[in-house]
């Protein structure tokens, strides 16, 4: 077919069509490709593969489908996933409650699904573990009889579940980082993740075998970075593995909303982004200039008229939080805490 006598003509000819467009796909591949790099390179976001975590990303994999029960005056909430190789137990920090892990749902109509917390749980399940959240009976975790009665619960459900041969992690953030780090004095754990938490290690006798510790934080929060510093260096001088990982602030774009809140249109997600940008609470690359918290962004809305459902508020208040990255949870660094969670499964 590619006669030598004809190459040269081949590039001319009207006969030899068929061997230019072949050629000019391959050359706008490789257009596309080097365009596609060049993005990455200067796009901070492409760091952490926001565009592959989407929230929905998980729907041909896991679906939630959890069990709900009430127990010693709170509520659990878990799932189990076939032949699950290890058991996470989630807590959240001050304000949350179980049913944010898990999406509303005919089994449980109550449920909320924040952004972060939902993906941390799917990301669990697709990894076969056996997720179980409580919450905690007051605002914050308390350390008297409330922790006694969260190892009491977990200890139960773990025997009635019959999953005491597996290993036993678990997940804090925040106050439930703190909650963790003592109850991890108490429970056998292969291992427990602190978000944006140091841990209560000032205020306890830490027993010998205690488990590796991961500590997951933001170091834009100076005076808690400083603990952890502290903190894994008494744990580090008692033999005890530790290991941190850093969550920087990210920017915001017309589908960042969108890309991480189920339900909440493109429309809207690019709406919100050009009114924070508008009013001045993003820079011009997009970064958020204050904690979600601390940004008037709901004003801000209800004065643009924007329809936002009373539903996003809660979701769009946690990712603005997440973007700033001081102190929220995170679901971003999944892939990395597993991949250090299942090497310290003995
Ligand atoms: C928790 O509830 C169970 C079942 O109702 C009960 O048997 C147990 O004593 C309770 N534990 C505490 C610490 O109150």
């Amino acid at each position: 077919m590619f006669n030598r006598g004809t190459k040269s003509k081949a590039w001319h000819g009207p006969q030899n069509y068929p061997v230019i467009v072949p050629v000019m796909f391959l050359v706008s591949v490789l257009v596309a490709l080097v365009l596609l790099f060049q993005k990455d390179d200067v796009n901070p976001m492409s760091a952490y593969g926001l565009h592959e975590q989407k929230w929905n990303r998980f729907e041909s994999l896991v679906q939630f489908n959890p069990e709900r029960e009430f127990r010693n005056g709170t509520d659990l909430i878990w799932q189990i996933p076939n032949s699950p190789k290890g058991v996470l137990f989630l807590a959240h920090g001050c304000s949350g409650r179980a049913v944010n892990f898990w999406d509303r749902s005919s089994k449980c109509p109550k449920c909320v699904g924040l952004p972060e917390e939902r993906l941390l749980v799917l990301h669990a399940l697709a990894r076969k573990f056996a997720v179980l959240t409580i919450s905690s009976v007051g605002r914050c975790w308390t350390f008297g009889k409330e922790k006694l009665i969260v190892e009491d619960i977990i200890r139960w459900w773990i025997n009635r579940q019959k999953l005491e041969k597996l290993p036993l992690v678990a997940l804090g953030a925040s106050s439930g980082g703190y909650f963790v780090s003592a109850l991890a004095n108490d429970l056998k754990f292969s291992s427990i993740t602190l978000m944006i938490a140091e841990g209560i290690f000032d205020q306890m006798d830490i027993r010998q075998d205690y488990p590796p510790t991961l500590f997951v934080h933001m170091p834009k929060d100076a005076h808690r970075q400083q603990k952890i510093t502290e903190f894994m260096e008494v744990l580090r001088n008692k033999g005890i593995d530790v290991a941190e990982i850093e969550c920087m602030e990210l920017p915001l774009s017309p589908t960042f909303l969108s890309d991480r809140i189920p339900g909440l249109t493109q429309t809207i997600s690019a709406r919100l982004f050009n009114l924070f940008r508008e009013k001045g609470f993003i820079d011009e690359n997009g970064y958020m200039k204050r904690d979600g918290r601390a940004t008037h962004w709901k004003e801000a809305v209800e004065d643009s008229k924007t329809t936002l459902l009373k539903d996003w508020v809660h979701p769009v208040q946690e990712e603005l939080n997440l973007a700033f990255a001081h102190h929220e949870m995170t679901s971003l660094q999944s892939e990395e805490i597993f991949k250090w969670v299942e090497s310290h499964m003995t």
